[in-house]
Parts: C-alpha cells; structure tokens; sequence
C-alpha cells in the first residue's frame, strides 16, 4: 500500500467556449504536429460538428494535411484500436485527434499504445512498461456526458473475454482537450438529458463515496451545480450556447471528481448496458435515484451537500429531510427530463433479475458506495427500479 493518503492530479490544458475550435490548427502546430489522424465514428462524418472539424483542418479535407480514420464501434472493440494505429502508420500521421463520444475518445487515446508498441496487444497490456513519448493527443468531445477527453483510461472489449477492459495510464492523458459548445449544439433533447445524467451520476457517486479527497468532493459539488442549472436549458434550447459550454465543463468535472471513485448506481448500469442494450446514461438515470434512496436510509444526511449545491435550502432541516427534498429534486428533474420511466419501459424484463445482479456484483464500482451493497441488495434494487 502506498504511503500517500492521496493522490492528486488534474492537469489537462483546456480550451473552453464556442469556436475555440479554430484554435485547433495553431495548437497542432504547437504540438509538432503536421500530419495528424482524425480517429471518429461513422455516425459523426453526416454532422454539422463535423464539417466544424473540417473547416479548422482545412477545407482540402483527408489527404491535404490530416487523415481520418472513422470505424470506432459504439462499444469500441479491440479490433478498432487496432485499426486506428494501422491508420495512422499506413498514412505516416503525428499525432491523434480524438472526435466524438466516450467511444471515438477512448479508442484515440489507446491506439497511441499499439503505435508506439505494435507487439503489444491491449490483452496483454503492461501497466510497468515504457509508455512515456506517446503520440500527443488532442481530444474534442461531441457529447457532454462521460467525460472521457480529460481520463487516463479507455474502456475497450476484448475479443478473449468478451468483456470491457479498462485499460489505465497515466500516460493515455490528452495533451489538450477542446470544448467547444457549437460542437454539441445538435445533440437531440433525449440523448443531451441521458448523458448529462450520466455527468450527474459522477459528481454524486463521487462525492458520497467515503475515500478522502477533498479536491475531488469540490470539483463533483460545483459539477451538481452546473447541471442541475445547465441540463433543463440545453434540453429546451439545444442551440443555447451558454448551457452548452456549462454541460461540457460540467462532464469533464464529473470525469476528474469520479477519479475518485463511483458507487452501486455504476454497477448497476454497466450490466443494463451489456444485458439489454441500454444508453449507459439512461441507465443511470433509471437506477439513481433508488439508490440514493437505499443509501439515505442506512446514512442519513448523505445528501444535504448535494441538495445544497443544486440550491435546494437543507443546511438546517433534519437529516431525513435533507436526503428527502435531495431525492426528490432529482426525482423532478428526471421527469422534467423525460427519463422518469422505471427499467420496464426500456423492455428490461424481471427474469434478468438475477443475470444483472450477478453482473452488477462482479462489477468493482460499488466497493466505494457509501453503504457496503450485496447481490441481494443489488437485486432488490433493480427489482425497485423496474
Ligand atoms: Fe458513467
């Protein structure tokens, strides 16, 4: 065990605001870069935000100075990581773009590793190896929601297991995240509410889980209040640019704070994900609010900061109370949101009960829930959730 109580690190240079990404050409420059390689996924080449990273590489498109390489799968499997470092040394490329959701993020962040290591797969990723000097890498999220662009890991499936590795380095850390809100004023009412909830999740599991970090608590504090203000605004009014950039910083807080750690509403999505196809942000809408519920009534008061920081006045009511209106605000914004459905209206049906909690225990976020959780509370809390 090491010796430090703590860890702290925040150190990703951030560009903040609509249109900073014209800053994009100077910056590649800065870094060295000449050649470098557009990682993304198909779905984006058809969107406005697109043609936004088009016109800041130039307007010669792929071929005149940048490359692209486009097939990063939804839940990005090892194949494309692959594909992306053969990409970029087929066309002599310099550095990686990463463009797009927690998916196109994730798999630019790690196919710097087979690039500099092409011998070594990410199944048998070496956390004590070299991995100093890898490519530099640029981030541009097109969603706010998982925070990926400020992470220094990538979750990827691998073909052996089947399932979702987290590959984790502090070397896998953008060398400059943009966060550029003309780049998610597009994004669809639902899927701007589900990923700003996943955003949430990160700041409350955060800051309730019991760890000491208190860098971490401020960050997640400031997170709930972004986007308790921000979400109901770039929800109405998707162009509103101001709730835009919000959210963005919002999602990259959340993804700093849970740095951290998460909790039980995590395990319970993952497998909600991997089971029944759910959106990861969905499911943690769905699952939340039940088990801040489950975690008040066995640590009352758990909640007070929270609801304080989305400006609910609970410094001096009672701790049930306190946890009460917390929980109940959370409960009014989903509605307000259109996520206010229990899992039986995603098509969740009760005889995966027991293949979601077996999954949902194996998973390792709920070791850092405030309260300790078993399989049968997992399972009774999908059961709730339903
Ligand atoms: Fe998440």
């Amino acid at each position: 065990m090491s010796a430090a109580l703590a860890t702290f690190s925040f150190p990703t240079p951030t560009l903040v605001g609509p249109g900073t990404l014209s800053e994009l050409g100077s910056r590649l420059a800065q870094l060295g870069s000449r050649r470098p390689l557009v990682v993304t996924d198909p779905g984006l080449l058809q969107t406005r935000a697109f043609q936004l990273l088009q016109r800041a590489l130039g307007p010669a498109g792929p071929g005149q100075g940048w490359e692209i390489f486009s097939g990063v799968h939804p839940n990005p499997v090892e194949q494309d990581v692959i594909d992306a470092a053969n990409a970029y040394r087929a066309k002599g490329c310099d550095a990686v773009i990463a463009f797009g959701g927690g998916s196109a993020l994730d798999v630019g962040k790690a196919c710097r590793l087979l690039i500099k290591r092409p011998e070594l797969p990410l199944s048998r990723f070496d956390y004590n190896a070299d991995w100093s000097g890898l490519a530099p890498c640029v981030c541009i999220p097109t969603t706010a929601g998982t925070g990926s662009e400020v992470g220094r890991s990538s979750v990827v499936t691998l073909p052996a297991t089947q399932r979702k590795a987290v590959i984790f380095h502090p070397q896998l850390l953008a060398r400059l995240v943009i966060l550029d809100a003309e780049l998610t004023a597009d994004l669809p009412p639902k899927l701007t509410a589900a990923t700003g909830l996943d955003a949430l999740t990160h700041c409350i599991e955060s800051f309730t889980s019991p760890s000491f970090h208190p860098l971490c608590d401020g960050i997640a504090l400031e997170g709930i209040h972004l986007i308790v203000e921000a979400l109901p605004r770039a929800c109405r009014n998707g162009q509103d640019l101001d709730a835009r950039t919000r959210m963005l910083v919002a999602a990259a807080m959340g993804a700093v704070a849970f740095q951290k750690d998460l909790g039980a509403t995590h395990s319970l999505a993952h497998p909600l994900s991997s089971i029944c196809g759910m959106h990861h942000g969905t499911a943690n809408a769905v699952c939340l609010p039940h088990v801040m519920a489950w975690n008040a009534q066995r640590k009352p008061g758990l909640y007070r900061r929270v609801g304080l920081a989305a400006g609910l006045d609970v410094m001096k009511v009672p701790d049930s109370e306190a946890d009460a209106q917390t929980i109940a605000l959370i409960r009014g914004l989903l509605t307000e949101l259109g996520l206010g459905d229990g899992l039986k209206a995603y098509g969740v049906k009760p005889a995966q009960f027991d293949a979601l909690a077996d999954q949902a225990f194996a998973d390792a976020c709920h070791q850092t829930n405030p309260v300790p959780v078993t399989r049968e509370d997992l399972k009774a809390l999908y059961q709730a959730a339903y």
